[in-house]
């Protein structure tokens, strides 16, 4: 067996989790006295049988759990998901924007942000996104270019943004909420990175209590639920929320898996019941770990303090080095690197030793692997390219490979997608630069991995046959 050789490995390694899921192998389960549930829980592997409610049309037990997690989380209404928050983030779009019209969304949203408006025929205005130059941390967006991209773009039926980032940056998200409120535009906000906000005052302040009228967040990245379940939450009365209701019928599994859902309920609990006492463990063993750290391993500034951006730069190692150098000698996973270094995600599953082993690590990482030679600086291309055609225009378009520096000034026919974290760096119908071209190649040479492309290999792009257009 292939699957379950390899994860059978990295459970008998006990290969130490700084990435998602959040629940930590189980980790957490077992040390709340779940245990017991979880044992049985592939008996629990059901289908849609009296007294196991329907969740397209929830009038029982999901119906109550969902109460209870709309009551936790402070929305209106709250609805489980389990097609991961890429069906959520569909939905809210297609609910929200109707074919032909506009939708104005950070530069750096996920991929599934431009999957929606291919399926529901919806153009996008792009807000920049800002960068850190000597990390590549994406900060999100500014308040006065989101205003200006507002301004100039009032047909747009809704705004959505990513907040935090991936990186665990935010922004006052409240101002652009009233902002696009004012001029009649409904606010999605992708807060798959930001389940857990709401545990601690230490933490940014969430997207509900902010004004957002529809926050989609990934349960499973950030608290301990399965991955794959995430969690709509409405508030106010922007919404029609039959027709929510409806494309969540389209976009998710006519077969709920119940599994999901049990770990969603899971999740709730511990939320309400301990979430905020593990919250403040987990911030208190970060602090620890920041104050013990050798000097030379620097840690970017996040607003979201679960999230630890390690920047090897001084250590003269890439990103990709580092991690590869922290799975193949420390037995420890991080979430992504990029070029300048590694992210991890931190939550109430890890332990102290966790903690502890991740800082012997590193201390050794510096005396053993520390490279004199300076990396090189590489900037991401974070100028929006000029947009020919709709996203949807572009995806039904007749397509043909080009040699990849062929493609430079041609249409693009293809989402080319740095992954993690899964934030296109091109899309269908935008002019290829050859600054993306560029850093493509510089970063997949260095080790970063590129999806979306029909030649993995990155020697030939995808670009729209403009004889045949
Ligand atoms: C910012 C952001 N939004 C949305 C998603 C999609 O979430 P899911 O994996 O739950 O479908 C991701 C996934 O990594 C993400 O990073």
């Amino acid at each position: 067996m292939f699957i379950i050789n390899e994860l059978s490995n990295i459970v008998n390694n006990e290969v130490i989790s700084f990435h998602m899921p959040g629940h930590k192998k189980g980790r957490i389960y077992e040390k709340l006295g779940y245990k017991n549930v979880l044992e049985n829980l592939y008996k629990m592997d059901t289908t849609e049988i009296l007294g196991t409610d329907n969740l397209h049309s929830p009038e029982g037990i999901i119906k109550s759990s969902q109460k209870k997690a709309s009551r936790v989380f402070k929305s209106d209404y709250t609805y489980y998901l389990v097609n991961g928050s890429s069906c959520g983030i569909q939905s809210a779009i297609m609910s929200v924007c109707a074919p032909k019209s506009k939708i104005i969304v950070n530069r750096d949203c996920h991929q599934s942000v431009i999957n929606a408006c291919i399926l529901g025929d919806i153009d996008i205005e792009y807000i920049s996104c800002e960068i850190s130059e000597d990390t590549n941390v994406l900060k999100g967006i500014s308040i006065s270019n989101a205003i200006d991209v507002i301004d100039k773009n009032l047909d747009a039926k809704a705004v959505l943004l990513t907040y935090p980032t991936y990186y665990g940056m935010t922004y006052d998200l409240e101002c652009i909420c009233n902002y696009a409120h004012d001029k009649k535009m409904v606010v999605i906000i992708d807060e798959a990175h930001g389940a857990h906000l709401g545990l601690s005052d230490r933490l940014p302040k969430t997207a509900l209590e902010q004004g957002a009228d529809i926050v989609v967040q990934s349960t499973h990245k950030t608290l301990p639920s399965f991955t794959q379940s995430s969690m709509i939450h409405i508030k106010g009365n922007r919404i029609d929320i039959d027709r929510l209701l409806n494309v969540l019928r389209i976009t998710e599994s006519s077969s709920p898996s119940y599994i999901l859902l049990s770990s969603l309920e899971l999740a709730v609990d511990i939320y309400e019941n301990k979430g905020q006492e593990l919250m403040k463990e987990l911030l208190n063993k970060i602090r620890v770990f920041k104050n013990n750290i050798n000097e030379n391993i620097e840690i970017y500034d996040t607003n979201d303090k679960t999230k630890i951006f390690i920047s090897s730069k001084n250590i003269g190692l890439t990103g990709y080095e580092l991690e590869n150098i922290l799975r193949n000698k420390y037995n420890i996973q991080v979430e992504l690197s990029n070029y300048y270094g590694v992210l991890l995600i931190c939550t109430i599953g890890n332990s102290t030793k966790d903690f502890n082993s991740l800082e012997t690590a590193l201390n050794n990482v510096v005396k053993e692997d520390f490279r004199f030679t300076k990396l090189e600086n590489k900037e991401y291309p974070a100028i929006i390219p000029k947009k020919i055609l709709t996203p949807r225009e572009a995806f039904y378009k007749t397509k043909k490979s080009v040699k990849i520096y062929d493609s430079i000034g041609k249409v693009c026919g293809e989402c080319i997608v740095p992954y993690p974290p899964g934030i296109s760096i091109i899309s269908p119908g935008e002019i290829i630069s050859k600054e993306i071209i560029d850093y493509l190649i510089f970063c997949n040479s260095k080790g970063m991995v590129v999806s979306g492309l029909k030649d993995v290999d990155l020697n030939f792009i995808e670009v729209i046959d403009l004889e045949n257009i």
